[in-house]
């Protein structure tokens, strides 16, 4: 290793892209074993039960989630303090939230096509998602989007 202080193992190959069943947590295991350094382990942990089987088959002490994150935003604190999942007002409000912030600066123009690939994610895990999804996807403008994921915050915490 070239001086390296820590590792994160995602268990797949480019080739395997996303394909169901090809997470190999078990070879996250071997490198684990062979390793002096941290190594912390990533891949296809999409929950409390997904985090916990990892964790007991690789060793690992530390876990990264990236599109489980995208589903279930505090998926992270979830697993590790047992804290709820988000509940649905309180995704929309950081929506907002990111929505104001990605649209200061030079990445605004990723804006739409970006707030409209989170929604694919936060469709997997809140039901709610599919009205607010079918209302933006045919918005192209950031400051129409932002405006619609605004009203749908507005309504829901009226509904509360
Ligand atoms: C939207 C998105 C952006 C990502 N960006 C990067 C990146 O910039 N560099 C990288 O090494 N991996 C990147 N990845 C891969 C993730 O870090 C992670 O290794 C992979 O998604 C497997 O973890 P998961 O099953 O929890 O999603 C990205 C994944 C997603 C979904």
């Amino acid at each position: 290793m070239a001086g390296a202080d820590e590792l994160v193992v995602h268990g797949r190959t480019k080739r395997d892209g996303y394909k169901a069943g090809t997470i190999r947590w078990d070879l996250i295991a071997e490198i684990n074993q062979q390793l002096a350094i941290p190594v912390t382990a990533n891949g296809d942990i999409w929950g409390r039960d997904d985090a916990l089987k990892c964790q007991v088959l690789t060793g690992c002490k530390t876990l990264m989630v990236c599109r489980g994150a995208l589903n279930m935003p505090n998926l992270g604190q979830h697993i590790r303090d047992d804290v709820a999942p988000m509940r649905w007002p309180e995704v929309l409000r950081l929506l907002v939230r990111y929505s104001e912030q990605e649209r200061q600066g030079d990445k605004a123009v990723y804006f739409p096509n970006r707030i409209k690939q989170w929604f694919k994610y936060l469709r997997q895990y809140y039901p709610q998602a599919d009205a607010c999804f079918k209302v933006i996807r045919v918005l192209n403008r950031a400051d129409e989007i932002a405006r619609a994921l605004d009203n749908a915050r507005e309504q829901t915490e009226f509904i509360k």
